[in-house]
């Protein structure tokens, strides 16, 4: 069992989506109550009830100041405290070269992958800071948040502003007794790859398995991520296993970065 984790509470977005739900499947696991938020109300309820007690779904937009006031609300209401918090919910760009853009596109991934983060860790700050024991933030980013790809230029900067916000706040939060830290995924085996896969396919000339195939060549480790390699990283980062972890950015690419 991993320190800290029993009897505390983790809010988490995306939770109805490959890493999130993994995460609160782990989390759960290790004895904390779930606080899960997602915009898929049907997948937050098909989670809950599999998980069964300590846990409570909230379907909201990540994206909206009022919703974001408003899951921590409900988690302080219900559990009494919101010691974890992991800012994973996300969606992947179009993949276009940059001078094709679509700006509904960049508009739709800014909300949800910067202006959602952002909004949750303001919450979230306000909310440990009336509690004695403080609390843990993780971010998930991407290797995409570290270094620059064709045709995902929108996505790549949404998860390199979600490095440089962690970053940021990292340095306002260290002194005050909460631990940021960001997981920076490579490919994972989730929903998301796939318009991906069919995208940057097309881009390079072949089809998604192809596409597939040639990423996982380039892979160290030959094969994506499952959902649950994610989710034992952030359960980690988020536990008191690793208590002088603070402001890292910690990538879980398989050997893919650098
Ligand atoms: N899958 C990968 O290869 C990969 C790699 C690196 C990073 N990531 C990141 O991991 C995180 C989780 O992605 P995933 O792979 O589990 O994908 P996913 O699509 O399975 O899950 C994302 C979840 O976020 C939810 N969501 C989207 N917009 C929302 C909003 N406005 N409000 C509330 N919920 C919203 C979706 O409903 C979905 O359940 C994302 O931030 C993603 O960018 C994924």
């Amino acid at each position: 069992m991993l320190k800290g984790i029993a009897g505390r509470t983790a809010l988490i977005t995306g939770a109805a989506g490959g890493i999130g739900s993994a995460t609160a499947r782990r989390l759960h696991a290790e004895g904390a109550n779930i606080v899960a938020v997602d915009r898929d109300a049907d997948g937050l309820d098909a989670l809950v009830a599999e998980l069964g007690d300590r846990a409570l779904a909230v379907p909201a937009d990540v994206t909206s100041a009022d919703d974001t006031a408003m899951f921590f609300q409900r988690a302080v209401d219900t559990f009494e405290t919101v010691d974890m918090f992991f800012a994973n919910a996300g969606v992947e760009s179009k993949v276009l070269p940059l001078a094709s853009f679509d700006l509904d596109d960049f508009e739709k991934v800014f909300a949800v992958n910067v202006r959602g983060p952002f909004l949750g860790a303001a919450e979230a700050v306000r909310t440990m800071m009336s509690q004695p024991d403080r609390g843990k933030i993780v971010f998930t980013a991407s290797i995409a948040g570290l270094k620059g790809d064709p045709g995902v230029s929108v996505y790549v900067a949404s998860k390199h502003a979600v490095i440089g916000l962690a970053r940021s706040l990292m340095k306002e939060t260290g002194p005050l007794g909460i631990r940021v830290n960001v997981v920076a995924p490579g490919p994972v085996d989730t929903r998301m790859m796939r318009p991906l896969e069919e995208g940057l396919a097309a881009l390079m000339g072949t089809d998604a398995a192809g596409f597939q195939a040639a990423l996982s060549t380039a892979i160290p480790l030959a094969r994506y991520a499952e959902a649950d390699e994610i989710a034992a990283t952030a359960a980690w980062l988020l536990s008191d296993e690793v208590p002088y972890m603070h402001g890292e950015i910690v990538t879980v690419g398989g050997g893919l970065y650098p």
